[in-house]
């Protein structure tokens, strides 16, 4: 068996280290109207535009959440059933989906 998941641990790229410095160097909340909030909202926008453009997407779809679960609970409300997922997702998608009622579908390996 090959395990290809960092498991949570994967390495950031130099620029990303770079960027996410830029960002704690200015801990404001960006909802604030004052200085610091308006350069923090900038920022954020700005990293809004950026993924946008990279994955092909208008700014107003990309949603920042503060986990893998969040995103995933996130994700599968917005979905229109029916909800099948695989019967390996993380816990967060499988937890999720029993919970709306979705089908979960056994997923066997190439060799089975
Ligand atoms: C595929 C997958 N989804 C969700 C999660 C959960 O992420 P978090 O710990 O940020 O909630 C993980 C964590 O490793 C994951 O590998």
């Amino acid at each position: 068996m090959t395990y290809l998941d960092y498991n949570a641990t994967a390495p950031l790229m130099p620029e990303v280290v770079a960027a996410m410095q830029e960002g704690w160097a200015h801990p404001y909340n960006p909802s604030s109207v004052h200085a610091h909030g308006r350069k923090a909202r900038q920022l954020l926008e700005d990293s809004r535009r950026i993924l946008a453009d990279a994955i092909g997407a208008w700014p107003d779809e990309v949603i920042f959440t503060s986990s893998g679960s969040e995103a995933n609970n996130t994700a599968l409300r917005a979905v229109d059933r029916p909800l099948l997922v695989g019967a390996s997702e993380h816990s967060s998608v499988l937890e999720t989906a029993r919970r709306l009622g979705g089908d979960i579908v056994p997923v066997g390996s190439a060799r089975s």
